[in-house]
């Protein structure tokens, strides 16, 4: 869309009210709001006509850019022929399509998929299957779940009480019991400035040791990790800290769960993080880049020795007492082949992977403004970190993200952590203009 035609498409501001805006200052979005009206590849388009480059991917989840055609045609045309069928005892074809195609990328091993309608979902389903699992091979003591510091699984029960996020758990009551939380890995005082993997702290999955030795290996049921930290400011595992967590599952009949909703889907330069790392857990959880964020939907991609579990008893019978009227809904099935489509055509993994460089070199160019204290990136994610300032934690980041948008650019903040994840067909030149927008606000601020 030319800038010129942006202004044309304008539209009136409704009335604020009635919206109870998630993870938002609601107070002070309506008193200044920022709506988002139309977008395009790598540009949004406010209801003013502002035209906007995306860094973020929408919520790291445009990964084929916005409103892709290809997907938009698929969306429609499933509108036309099937708008929704039963999700429990019949199916469509779509859906078993969609899970053919996300096996056929998935590590070698991950065989079946469920699907959910996000990533919430695909979290507490995946932990639903760890304790099922474990149950029907006659080790039903092993309930616990093992969590990370500064992990983020989404706001679900489940997700939040193996999430590490205070602010996400501290107002919801106990949780889930028998959660145990293994330390994050980020420390500026070893790991500042690290381009890719930082080479301090794969030692720190040692600790996983001291949990099962405080509870018994024959308590634990699943460890879950995201193989890169997003929400909680993009912390890259250190080098071999993976492995040596699955490791120590595998020493102690353990299922690692990675939760992949944002690094999945090219994020990370491959078609999953667990490919990039060469890692193979034994659940993976997908959501956001699934549909290139078009319709909301979720999976849990599952090793096929857990399917097989599951597969006993009566045929007749249901094996795994859980669902939503949602899953693999047509909709949303149609809009993932056809993402999948794209992100293979366009070779958008790939491009990832070979645009990392030139992303990393951008990012790390900010070394040196004002309030810079780290900078860290692989493939299309990448983090800037800032001092906060005194007495207003996540102020300066949040001053920043205003200004981005104001220059033009829409990028994403958590605590004092700016965020980038574009869309995966952002070109070199894109990748300077947000790099000098950014520069621009850290100047520009206190
Ligand atoms: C790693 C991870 N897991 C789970 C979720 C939750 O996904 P959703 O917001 O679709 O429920 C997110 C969302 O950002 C995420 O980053």
């Amino acid at each position: 869309m030319a800038d010129n035609t942006a202004r044309d498409l304008a539209v009136d501001l409704p009335d604020l009210q009635a919206y109870w805006m998630p993870f938002t200052g609601n107070r002070m979005f309506k008193s200044n709001p920022r709506l988002i009206a139309r977008a395009k590849g790598m540009h949004c388009f406010t209801s003013d006509g502002k035209k906007l480059l995306d860094a973020v991917a929408g919520l790291w989840c445009c990964n084929a850019g916005h409103c892709h055609p290809r997907i938009v045609e698929a969306i429609q045309k499933q509108a036309e022929t099937l708008d929704y069928s039963m999700a429990f005892q019949l199916g469509h074809p779509t859906v078993f399509e969609l899970a053919n195609r996300l096996t056929e990328i998935a590590p070698e091993g991950i065989d079946y998929a469920f699907f959910v309608n996000s990533g919430s979902e695909a979290v507490d389903t995946a932990l639903k299957m760890a304790l099922a699992f474990h149950r029907l091979r006659g080790e039903g003591a092993r309930t616990r779940l093992i969590g990370r510091a500064r992990g983020y699984h989404g706001v679900g029960f489940g997700g939040i009480s193996v999430g590490g996020i205070s602010p996400n758990r501290k107002m919801f009551g106990a949780q889930l019991p028998g959660v145990d939380h293994l330390p994050h890995t980020h420390d500026l005082e070893h790991n500042a400035w690290s381009r890719g993997l930082p080479a301090w702290g794969a030692h720190l999955a040692d600790e996983l040791e001291n949990i099962v030795a405080l509870h018994d290996a024959s308590t634990i049921a699943a460890v879950i990790v995201e193989p890169i930290a997003g929400s909680a400011g993009v912390l890259l595992p250190p080098q071999g800290y993976l492995a040596r967590i699955r490791e120590i599952c595998d020493r102690h009949g353990i299922l690692l769960i990675f939760d992949e909703v944002i690094t999945a889907f090219g994020r990370a330069g491959d078609a999953f993080a667990a490919s990039r790392f060469g890692v193979t857990p034994d659940l993976i959880t997908v959501a956001k880049g699934l549909t290139s964020g078009a319709v909301p939907m979720g999976a849990v991609l599952a090793a096929g020795d857990i399917y097989d579990t599951f597969m006993t008893g009566p045929d007749a019978a249901i094996e795994f007492f859980h669902g939503y009227t949602y899953s693999g809904h047509p909709l949303a099935a149609a809009a993932g082949c056809a993402t999948l489509d794209v992100y293979r055509e366009e070779g958008l993994f790939e491009r990832a992977r070979d645009l990392g460089k030139t992303f990393e070199d951008a990012l790390h160019s900010l070394k040196g403004e004002p309030h810079v204290i780290d900078v860290r990136n692989l493939g299309l994610i990448g983090a800037v970190e800032l001092d906060p300032l005194a007495g207003q934690p996540t102020a300066r980041a949040m001053n920043a993200f205003r200004r981005c948008f104001d220059d033009g650019v829409i990028i994403r903040t958590t605590g004092d952590t700016l965020a980038f994840s574009p869309p995966l067909i952002i070109e070199e030149s894109q990748i300077e203009e947000v790099v000098e927008c950014v520069r621009g606000a850290l100047r520009a601020s206190r």
